[in-house]
């Protein structure tokens, strides 16, 4: 079936029950047996929900992987996946990955005895220089938030497959509408289902589709045994986001080109991170790897910008945190979403107080324009 097709069928089927043609929420903890040892597959709500399990099966089809996992967060699903590790264990990082993503790998995973080296990791020979004997998986986030800097997940795949590495991949910011990692050669693709899969904004939850049985079934172990499982309304909340990922995928990508396009004329921004545009140094491997370019958008205020001033004179835009809704959010990077990232290393990869990160929504566009440019003009 085609994309849109799965987006809004795969994993939905009428309720058995009562052939409700929509997946309904299962509120409940646990399942009552026909007789002892006699059970209907279900037996208790962390470990399987029929809600969670439509929505699982839907990512997996979406991703194309054999299997997938919905979590509490994107950020539990990334633990989830790091379990595949043992201490002593090396991993190689994308050096700028989501600064919550960072947090845990420094902050809480160190402690656990696994070693992380972060490297630009849009050259494929810091990987291959990185790699140790321990080192069992690369990381990476592409494109890369805040800095829209790509990696070639084709060639990473290749190196890890030969190397016996398990290679995952943060599809959050294009969605398998736009990119599919594991028909790329990955392992392991992680969601923040947070952002444009769920797309409204309404509910926190993420994803691990795992493309090698003994994978998913380690995954599948671990989130039992855990227990960050995604709730059966957010799970009903993302599987009814989802039906409509294609088409507002499509209008962020549309909006995305046309605002980044915009941008770049605007006397008052320096410079625009945009894959999309003919001079982002990985236009061609975005074109190759992923068949829209997206709604994210960083740009940098020029330096006569009153920083302050620009980011509270927006109006319909939205200040705050997180990316993929329908309403457009912007936010500044550096002392939001990024502030965990020790600052030598923002000022390292030009995370500064001047850069600006743009979620484009689904609003029209020549709104959106005018509320940036008169926010400009009052900077
Ligand atoms: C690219 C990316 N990955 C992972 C996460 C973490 O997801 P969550 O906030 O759902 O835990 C985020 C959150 O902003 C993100 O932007």
């Amino acid at each position: 079936m085609g994309f849109a097709t799965d987006a809004i069928h795969a994993g939905v089927r009428p309720d058995p029950a009562t052939g409700a043609v929509m997946t309904p929420i299962y509120q409940t903890s646990t399942y009552v047996y026909d007789g002892l040892g006699r059970g209907k597959g279900y037996d208790y709500a962390r470990t399987i929900n029929p809600t969670r399990s439509a929505l699982e099966e839907n990512l997996a089809a979406l991703e194309g992987g054999k299997a997938a996992y919905a979590f509490a967060s994107g950020m539990s699903a990334i633990h989830a996946v790091t379990a595949l590790l043992k201490a002593g264990d090396h991993v190689v990082v994308g050096n700028n990955v989501y600064g919550g993503t960072y947090r845990l790998f420094s902050k809480v995973l160190e402690d656990f005895g696994l070693r992380f080296t972060y490297v630009d990791t849009s050259r494929l020979e810091n990987i291959e220089t990185a790699l140790d004997p321990s080192t069992r998986m690369v990381y990476i986030e592409t494109p890369t938030n805040p800095m829209m800097i790509l990696t070639d997940i084709a060639a990473v795949a290749r190196l890890c497959r030969s190397k016996n590495l398990i290679s995952v991949v943060d599809n959050t910011f294009l969605t398998p509408c736009f990119q599919k990692p594991l028909a790329l050669g990955a392992d392991i693709v992680v969601h923040s289902t947070t952002k444009f899969l769920n797309g409204h904004s309404d509910s926190v939850g993420g994803a691990a589709i795992m493309a090698q049985a003994a994978h998913a079934e380690r995954i599948k172990f671990v989130q039992n045994s855990a227990g960050a499982i995604l709730s059966p309304f957010d799970s009903w909340l993302v599987l009814r986001g989802i039906k409509t990922l294609p088409l507002r995928m499509r209008q962020h990508d549309a909006s995305g080109r046309v605002l980044a396009d915009w941008l770049t004329r605007h006397p008052k921004i320096s410079k625009v991170y945009y894959p999309g545009l003919k001079d982002h140094p990985q236009h061609a491997l975005a074109s190759r790897q992923a068949s829209g370019f997206g709604g994210m958008i960083s740009f940098l205020l020029a330096d006569r910008v009153d920083v302050t001033r620009f980011f509270d004179s927006l109006k319909l835009c939205a200040l705050a945190e997180s990316l993929g809704g329908v309403e457009t959010l912007v936010c500044q990077p550096s002392t939001m979403t990024h502030a965990s990232i020790p600052p030598e290393e923002r000022q390292r990869l030009g995370l500064t107080d001047r850069l600006a990160r743009i979620s484009v929504g689904c609003e029209d566009v020549e709104d959106l324009i005018a509320d940036l440019d008169r926010a400009l003009a009052s900077a």
